[in-house]
C-alpha cells in the first residue's frame, strides 16, 4: 500500500491538501487501518494530478524514406518524463491493407517496449467494403476512434471516403479525426514555390497557408454534420480554421478540437533562422505567424480547445530533417514534444491564463472522457488506475537536447527557461521516474478503449 502525503491532490471536488492512497495498482480510500508495512511519499510543495494522456502521437512510424527518430522505448520513457503516463498512437492502414492487419503490426511493435501504458487510435487510408466490417472488429479490440488525412497524397481520404468513414464509425459511437489541410492547395502551394526556386525550409508555412486548413476544416465539418459521429479537428493551428469550429458550434453541434504546444508557444519567426536551421519546424500544419498563436492561446484560455497533445513525430535534425536539403517538401514532417507537453502549457497557468483544474482537463481528463478511458485514467477516483503526477509547480530549468530522453539531437524549445516539473510519476502505483531519472522501463499495457456507446 502507498500513501501521498502532503500534497494537493487534484480531487473531484477540486484542489484540496489530502493523502492518496492506491494498493495493487489502483486508487483506493484511506484504509481505517493502515497495515505496518504501508509506504509514504512526500509530496510538499507539489500538485498530485492524475497521469497526462497525449492523445496524438506517432511512434516508431515508417515511411518509405525513413522512420521516425523514438520507437515506441524511447517515446514512452520521454513520456513519462514529462508526466505523461498513457499516449494514445496512431496505426495506420495500408493502402491495400486490411484495418486488422494494421493493428496487429502496431500492436506488435509495441509489445513489452513501452513505459507508460498505450492505445491506438486507426489511421483509415483505403476505404472499400473490408474496411467498412472491420470497424466493428477495431472497436472489439478496443480502438474506437479513427482519423482521416485530407493531405498527404499516400495517405488521403477523398470526400466520399471520408463522409462514409465519419457515417459508419458514427454510428458505432466512433470518434473520428482529420489531418485538415486540403491536399490540392498544398500541392498547389509546394509546386508554387519549387518553381520559382524557393526551395529552403523557410518556404514550408508559404506553402501551407492559413486558407488550407480553415478551408479543410470547413469541408471536414460539412460532412460530419450528415453524420452521428463526433469529428475531432486534430493539431489545429489557426484563427481562420478556429472560425470555422466557432460557426459549427453555433449551429449547436459538438466537435472535439484538439491544439499542440507548438501551435500556441512559438510562432513563425523559427523559419526565419539562419541557414537550414528552420528544417527543425518543419511540421504539418506549419507553426503559424503571432497573431495566429495568440489566437490558440486564447482559445485554450477561453475553454474553446478540448485537447492539448503533442503530433510528436520526431526526426533527427542531422541525417533526417537534411533529407530536404535542397527541397523543403521532402523535409520530413513533424516534430518532437512528447517529454515538454505539460511544462509548455503550465507557462499559462504561470501567467494566470489558466487554472489548475483547466490544466488537468487539457491533458488529462478530456482526452480520458472523449477516448473512451474514463474514469479508469484521467482521475484520482477510488477504483481508477494510480497513474499519478506529482507536479512542482516551482521547479525552474531549462530545456536542453542533451538533456532529454526524446532521440532527437535537437528540441523545438532549446534553451527555454521554464517554470515547474513532473518531480515523480507513477503507474499503476509504480514508482517509475523521479529526479530526473527512470527507474522501470517497459511496464507499460496496452489500454483498450470504449466508443461512446460501449
Ligand atoms: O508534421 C506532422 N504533423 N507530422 C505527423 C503526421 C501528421 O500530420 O499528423
Ligand atoms: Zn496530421
Ligand atoms: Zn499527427
Amino acid at each position: 500500500m502507498l500513501c501521498i502525503k502532503n500534497g494537493r491532490v487534484l480531487t473531484d471536488c477540486g484542489i484540496k491538501r489530502d493523502e492518496l492512497w492506491t494498493n495493487e495498482g489502483l486508487i483506493i480510500e484511506k484504509p481505517e487501518y493502515p497495515p505496518e508495512n504501508t509506504r509514504f511519499y512526500d509530496a510538499e510543495d507539489c500538485f498530485v494530478l492524475p497521469g497526462f494522456i497525449d492523445a496524438h502521437t506517432h511512434l516508431e512510424m515508417t515511411n518509405s524514406i525513413t522512420a521516425t527518430a523514438d520507437d515506441y522505448a524511447s517515446g514512452t520513457a520521454a513520456a513519462l518524463a514529462g508526466g505523461t503516463t498513457t499516449v494514445i498512437d496512431f496505426a495506420t492502414q495500408d493502402r491495400g491493407g486490411s484495418l486488422n492487419e494494421a493493428l496487429e503490426a502496431w500492436m506488435d511493435r509495441a509489445e513489452g517496449k513501452c513505459s507508460c501504458d498505450y492505445a491506438f487510435h486507426m489511421a483509415v487510408t483505403d476505404w472499400n467494403n473490408r474496411t467498412k466490417a472491420e470497424l466493428r472488429d477495431m472497436v472489439k479490440a478496443g480502438v474506437s476512434s479513427f482519423k482521416a488525412y485530407m493531405a498527404y497524397r499516400d495517405l488521403m481520404l477523398g470526400d466520399e471516403a471520408l463522409a462514409r468513414l465519419l457515417s459508419e464509425a458514427g454510428a458505432l459511437g466512433c470518434v473520428v479525426g482529420a489531418h485538415c489541410e486540403l491536399g490540392e492547395g498544398v500541392e498547389r502551394g509546394v509546386k508554387n514555390c519549387l518553381n520559382e526556386g524557393k526551395t529552403g525550409p523557410g518556404y514550408h508555412p508559404l506553402s501551407r497557408p492559413p486558407r488550407v486548413e480553415a478551408d479543410a476544416v470547413s469541408r471536414f465539418l460539412e460532412l460530419a454534420d450528415r453524420s452521428d459521429s463526433l469529428p475531432w479537428v486534430v493539431h489545429l493551428s489557426t484563427s481562420t480554421g478556429f472560425d470555422e469550429i466557432k460557426r459549427f458550434r453555433e449551429k449547436g453541434k459538438s466537435v472535439l478540437v484538439e491544439t499542440c504546444p507548438q501551435y500556441f508557444s512559438l510562432n513563425d519567426e523559427v523559419y526565419s533562422l539562419p541557414g537550414f536551421e528552420g528544417a527543425k519546424y518543419v511540421c504539418s500544419p506549419p507553426i503559424r505567424s503571432e497573431e495566429h498563436r495568440q489566437a490558440m492561446e486564447s482559445a485554450i484560455t477561453n475553454g474553446d480547445i478540448d485537447i492539448i497533445s503533442t503530433d510528436h513525430c520526431s526526426y533527427r535534425y542531422r541525417g533526417q530533417k537534411d533529407i530536404g536539403k535542397n527541397d523543403f517538401s521532402r523535409i520530413p514532417n513533424g516534430l518532437p514534444g512528447i517529454e515538454h507537453r505539460a511544462v509548455l502549457l503550465w507557462e499559462m497557468v504561470e501567467r494566470g491564463e489558466i487554472g489548475v483544474e483547466r490544466f488537468y482537463e487539457l491533458l488529462a481528463k478530456n482526452p480520458a472522457v472523449n477516448f473512451g478511458m474514463y474514469p479508469r485514467k484521467g482521475t484520482l477516483s477510488v477504483g481508477s488506475d494510480a497513474d499519478i503526477v506529482i507536479w512542482d509547480p516551482d521547479c525552474m530549468w531549462t530545456i536542453r537536447a542533451d538533456e532529454q530522453f526524446m532521440n532527437t539531437d535537437y528540441s523545438p524549445w532549446e534553451g527555454r527557461q521554464v517554470k515547474g516539473k513532473a518531480r515523480a510519476v507513477f503507474l499503476r502505483g509504480v514508482l517509475c521516474f523521479e529526479g530526473g531519472r527512470l527507474l522501470q522501463r517497459g511496464i507499460g499495457r496496452y489500454i483498450p478503449r470504449k466508443s461512446r456507446i460501449g
